[in-house]
């Protein structure tokens, strides 16, 4: 069973960057679906900024087809849509300019949550968040959500939240990593902490290593010139991946509270020791299977800029001394599939003969596609065939359990935004945990650009890097197959 949806506050959202890619595909298809399902209720308005000249209803007109792209048929219902378009409206903005924001500050309602989502390049950041202020229009209960890339490095990360905290206070910053909205990221934190099960045994003395896997087959078509001055260590490890390992790897925080739970993030990134050189991998796709390679796509023929990571961290603290983090992610590989596989070790000593198909146990969480968990346990194979041991999984998948009511979960951005609106901040990153994030990150992109690292090819709809593969046989460890 799904639970029940509970309506958030009236609301007014402004939407700078409106008519821009994100909103198009995620933000707007989204509310369309919160709406739909009754959470966004009848007096909440959504309003698009940004410098093009349009009309109320040229705006609403490309929302619709915003929603026909973006939504599945079966969840869209014309009069609902309608209905969702009514509340839709549109203000021209000069973001480095004063035109429009006199026309937004007269449009704010007094007793309605504010609420402004940046969903425009950071370098806009401070205009927006100055004259949110300077016109009145963000009041002292205002939110405003940023979207990554949060800086490029550390000093530029410093200088964003520094310019933010001009005029806003932290708990009015929601800086969104998408992956923390989804659902079975939360359902980690579930696991673990709402569960006497687990805890006890997760720790390095009985955890042999934990492998955290982004695998995408989309290429970078279409965001080359975002893409090529990011890479998979600015796009996906900083962000996404760490704050993965931050939720499996950190302490139980004492309450599930916005700054209690990124209190215990911040612990587990600051215990992060530096990755040796030897202990990462980075890759480049190359054409196949009809497509370009990555150099066709970034505009640059010369490119270093690897599409592929992966990497081996210790977390230094008294939990996981011992126990390494494996981490991988790439574009155009074999399959989608993102999970975290826990190992666990072996039983000290086995009292059965047959060692034939021993394993350990993995737990193992599936982000997606077929979210779920999955555990992996020994039992006795079925049968007069004696004490023979196989492996067989507790398989917990959510569609199995939901059946149809599945497809009523909210997606991550449909989620994070009405965690907005009711002003809870326990999924968005706090600014010290992105700062320490890339103390962590930035003397590994310095190393490679001081050395002149060229990543290594792979081939496009394989799994990664050769390498990649050594950096676990290395250890006597092997990655799980990506499917
Ligand atoms: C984004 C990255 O933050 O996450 C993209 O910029 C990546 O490069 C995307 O493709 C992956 O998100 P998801 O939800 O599809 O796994």
């Amino acid at each position: 069973m799904v639970s029940r949806v509970i309506p958030v506050e009236v609301f007014d959202l402004v939407i700078f960057g409106g008519t821009g890619d994100l909103a198009r595909r995620k933000i707007l298809p989204g509310l369309y679906r919160r709406f739909l399902s009754g959470q966004m209720t009848g007096g909440s308005r959504i309003i698009g900024a940004a410098r093009a000249d349009l009309t109320d209803e040229a705006f609403r007109q490309s929302v619709a087809e915003a929603i026909d792209e973006f939504v599945p048929e079966e969840r869209r219902d014309p009069k609902v849509i309608a209905d969702f378009l009514a509340h839709l409206h549109y203000v021209t903005i000069d973001a480095k300019g004063e035109g429009g924001w006199d026309v937004l500050k007269a449009m704010m309602r007094p007793g309605v949550v504010r609420a402004f989502y940046f969903s425009v390049a950071p370098a806009l950041f401070g205009d927006i968040a100055l004259r949110l202020k300077s016109h009145g229009v963000a009041d002292s209960e205002a939110r405003i959500v940023v979207e990554k890339p949060f800086g490029r490095d550390l000093a530029s990360a410093r200088t964003l939240n520094a310019t933010l905290a001009q005029h806003f206070d932290e708990r009015q910053i929601y800086r969104i990593d998408h992956y923390l909205g989804k659902e079975t990221v939360q359902n980690l934190m579930a696991v673990r902490f709402a569960n006497i099960l687990f805890e006890p045994i997760w720790k390095a003395q009985y955890i042999d290593h934990v492998q955290i896997t982004v695998a995408e087959t989309v290429g970078v078509e279409g965001r080359g010139a975002y893409y090529d001055k990011s890479g998979a260590m600015r796009d996906m490890v900083q962000n996404h991946m760490m704050q993965l390992l931050c939720l499996i790897a950190m302490e139980p925080p004492y309450h599930f509270d916005p700054n209690a739970v990124r209190d215990e993030k911040l612990k587990v990134i600051r215990a992060l020791d530096a990755v040796r050189p030897e202990d990462i991998v980075r890759g480049q796709y190359l054409p196949g299977g009809g497509e370009g390679g990555y150099v066709e796509h970034s505009e640059n023929p010369q490119s270093k800029t690897e599409s592929y990571i992966a990497l081996k961290v210790n977390v230094s603290n008294w939990r996981w001394k011992g126990t390494p983090f494996y981490l991988r992610t790439g574009k155009r590989l074999r399959a989608r599939a993102s999970e975290i596989a826990i190992t666990f070790k072996e039983p000290p000593h086995s009292i059965f003969d047959d060692a034939r198909g021993w394993r350990e146990n993995v737990l193992v969480i599936r982000l997606q596609p077929d979210e779920g968990m999955n555990l992996m346990v020994m039992i006795k194979e079925p049968g007069p065939g004696g004490m023979r041991l196989m492996q067989v999984p507790l398989d917990m998948s959510f569609a199995g359990v939901l059946g149809a009511e599945a497809e009523d979960i909210p997606d991550a951005y449909e989620r994070l935004i009405m965690d907005v609106i009711r002003g809870n901040q326990t999924l968005f990153m706090r600014g010290d945990e992105v700062e320490a994030a890339w103390a962590w990150t930035d003397p590994i992109i310095n190393g490679w650009e001081a050395r002149g690292d060229r990543p290594q090819g792979y081939d496009a709809g394989s799994s990664g890097p050769e390498d990649a593969l050594m950096l676990m046989h290395r250890d006597g460890r092997r990655w799980r197959e990506i499917r």
